[in-house]
């Protein structure tokens, strides 16, 4: 009898029930792991960096690494080439599916952190759109160019809170409410996994940096973090639980310690909370070196007691350090590690490649074109930056009129290309970004004059010829991410001077700010005629902010971070919780706090304005009593465009347990509407509010929801609203 091709794979398939689809994932993932070797499970938990498919092929054939970080082809050359990246992952991976015993595929991790070819705003950026369809359809983007460039796995999303804007990372991360930051995280988590993990286009999602890395002492990146664990469940864990929920493949340890203890070590946090009381049945990947550095973090003697240290605590995946390919095996053999704990990571690297399909579709599609941005891709990028503008102030000069006459666009941004993509942008190509000068003259129908972007003599000559200057001023995006910190929020060095001496000359003054950061704007909120946050606005930059300043779009963006009145105010926050001695901040906002200054911060959580105005009415509530098994309040306001163009606004919801077993957040943001208005119309903001929402973890870390009073506000930002009272019953 002939056998044919599909015979002959049927009966591979006999001898290898992990390639067997109509089995459930579970079996196939133990049938794998009981083929494997000892050195095979070990493989799968070392992550090298940009593998090469050239001299690291003995490793991958012996199946001793699971996966590559920056998915590149070292050994073919320029990985800018078109396609030549996804060359080395079929390279890479034809050895791994080929020739290794078990033929277990690779792994291809990479930073995609804000979109991969197609750039959007920094997650900072993305967070202040306060819109989760948007924000997921940039992540699946993103999946897509980087799937077609081999990349099957992003170490995104950030979900750090963080209330430090001196700190570098806040960009990449979502805000600093846990509840904004996990809604917009598990969207971005649907982008980048799809439907399905494993459908087309997908990649891996993973949750990062567990946890408590935002609260770095005094904003310096990797500092320690003193925290108790009320707070870190109450706050800092939320938004993982929301990714874990929405099926986050692998979770990232934070390179922080927590109260002492590294979080590469924390058995506690990582194996009892996240993989036990939550279930996570994914991978806990390390973070770069992370279980080497505990030695430099002093609790671990080498590289040896760290693999042992971490593998216990729970983490899966050793990222380029080495100890776990250098020591786990000689640890399981003395008997140091139970083989167990190594077959536990084994078995959750070797389910995520079973889930991500990666067996069946090992390879980039050889007729998958080269990742580029599309007109289709820059429509979405430009949508999305000009979604995260925030307007914070204007006095009627925004929008421009497209026959105003001579404007000047000045300032270090205003030829700028590259420095307007943003941290942690490794594939986004400065020569393809639309600077705000490229964009200007589409709009403008009077003269655009551009100055050479270095403030000067010559600057303040062509102001005074000008009829408005805008500026674009800030911070380069390499001022934030990754160890990159200030200890100073203002303007960089010599912005602040210069357009204090624009505006002196009585002309109007926008003054357009890149941030990676809150800023503390000072005075220039005061003296300029409007003032537009654009954070770092990725690919499609220039249009998108032309399109604002002309009015062709409105600022609808929402500051996702407050902006403090200055480092000396740190910590400032929406998330600020009672103390014994409460101030009345309305009727005296200096009270028993600084002598010297307000303590109200600058710009409050959630703020922003549009091009036309909103008035709130009363507060309606279908009942004033919700049960607190199954019962539920419907919360509703009208809002009213009362200006003369059509806009945005986000109505925000946020609710205050009056009497609960720890101090609670006088304010915390529980759920956002947006309504998009035509001038004159109005719209109705519908809450429904249930028990879950006022629920949090008492003393005893118990979650608990309690009986009594709870105050509901409605309104436009964290500083007040319409309030009412509601009460849960027993
Ligand atoms: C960062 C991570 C990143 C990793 C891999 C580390 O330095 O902390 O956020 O995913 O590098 O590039």
């Amino acid at each position: 009898m002939a056998t044919g091709p599909e015979e002959a794979s049927q009966r591979g398939n006999m001898a290898r029930p992990w390639l067997r689809l109509e089995l459930p994932q579970e079996e196939r993932v133990q049938a794998l792991l009981a083929e494997m070797t000892l050195a095979e499970k070990v493989g799968q938990t070392h992550q090298i960096h940009n593998l090469d498919p050239g001299s690291d092929r003995e490793l991958i054939a012996s199946g001793g690494i699971g996966s590559s970080l920056m998915a590149s082809g070292a050994t073919a050359g320029n990985e800018r080439d078109e396609g030549v990246r996804a060359c080395a992952v079929n390279a890479a991976q034809r050895i791994a599916v080929q020739e290794s015993r078990l033929g277990i595929p690779l792994l291809f991790g990479r930073d995609v952190i804000h979109g991969h070819r197609t750039v959007f705003p920094i997650p900072l950026g993305l967070a202040a759109t306060w819109d989760e369809d948007l924000v997921r359809r940039a992540a699946r983007l993103a999946a897509t160019e980087a799937s077609a460039d081999g990349v099957t796995w992003t170490f995104a999303p950030m979900l750090d809170i963080s209330e430090e804007p001196r700190w570098g990372r806040v960009a990449e991360s979502l805000g600093e409410a846990p509840v904004l930051a996990g809604r917009l995280g598990a969207a971005m988590v649907r982008g980048f996994q799809g439907e399905v993990l494993g459908g087309p286009g997908t990649v891996a999602a993973c949750a990062k940096h567990f946890v408590g890395y935002g609260l770095v002492g005094g904003g310096r990146d990797y500092e320690t973090v003193q925290v108790g664990e009320n707070t870190l469940r109450n706050v800092h864990l939320r938004p993982f639980l929301d990714a874990v929920r929405a099926g986050c493949a692998t979770v990232m340890a934070a390179f922080t310690d927590v109260d002492g203890v590294p979080m590469h070590a924390h058995r506690r946090l990582l194996r009892d909370v996240l993989k036990g009381e939550w279930g996570f049945d994914g991978v806990v990947v390390a973070d770069w070196d992370g279980v080497g550095q505990l030695v430099a973090q002093g609790v671990a003697t080498d590289l040896r007691d760290a693999a042992a240290q971490a593998i216990a605590a729970g983490v899966d995946i050793d990222m380029v350090s080495g100890a776990y390919a250098a020591h786990l095996a000689e640890l399981v053999e003395s008997g140091q590690v139970p083989l167990a704990v190594v077959d536990d990571a084994a078995r959750r690297v070797i389910r995520l490649k079973i889930r991500h399909g990666l067996f069946e579709h090992p390879y980039v599609a050889a007729s998958t074109s080269a990742p580029q941005p599309w007109p289709q891709s820059r429509l979405l990028a430009r949508e999305a930056a000009a979604a995260s503008f925030v307007l914070l102030t204007n006095k009627g000069t925004l929008p421009l009129a497209p026959d105003t006459g001579r404007v000047l666009l000045t300032g270090p941004f205003a030829q700028e290309g590259e420095a307007l993509l943003g941290t942690w942008t490794l594939d986004g190509r400065g020569e393809e970004v639309a600077s705000p000068a490229s964009a200007i003259q589409t709009l403008l129908r009077g003269e655009a004059v551009i100055d050479d972007g270095r403030f000067s003599d010559q600057t303040m000559h062509l102001a005074r010829q000008a009829d408005i200057t805008v500026a674009l001023v800030g911070e380069h995006p390499s001022r934030s991410g990754e160890a990159h910190s200030v200890a100073d929020l203002g303007l960089p060095a010599g912005q602040l001077e210069v357009l204090r001496a624009i505006a002196a000359l009585g002309k109007p003054l926008v003054v357009v700010v890149f941030t990676g950061r809150p800023l503390d704007l000072g005075e220039v909120l005061d003296f300029a005629d409007a003032v537009l946050v654009a954070w770092h606005p990725g690919l499609e930059a220039g249009p998108a902010l032309m399109e604002t300043l002309f009015g062709e779009r409105s600022p609808g963006g929402r500051l996702p971070m407050t902006f403090p009145r200055s480092v000396g105010h740190l910590p400032s926050s929406s998330m600020a919780r009672p103390t014994g001695r409460p101030i009345d901040a309305a009727r005296d906002p200096a009270a028993g706090r600084y002598l010297d200054a307000l303590v109200v911060p600058r710009l409050p959580f959630g703020s922003g304005l549009t091009y036309t105005t909103f008035s709130y009415g009363p507060l309606r509530l279908s009942a004033t009593e919700m049960a607190l098994h199954g019962g539920s309040i419907q919360v509703s306001i009208d809002v009213t465009n009362s200006g003369e163009r059509p806009g945005r606004e986000v109505v925000q919801l946020y609710l205050r347990d009056i009497v609960a077993d720890v101090t609670r957040p006088l304010v915390e943001l529980a759920d956002w509407v947006s309504l998009v208005l035509d001038a004159g119309a109005v719209g109705t903001a519908t809450f429904t509010i249930t028990p879950e929402q006022l629920a949090y973890y008492d003393r005893t870390m118990t979650r608990r929801i309690d009986p009594g009073e709870a105050l509901v506000t409605v309104g436009p930002d964290a500083a007040g609203g319409s309030c009412a009272r509601i009460t849960v019953t027993d």
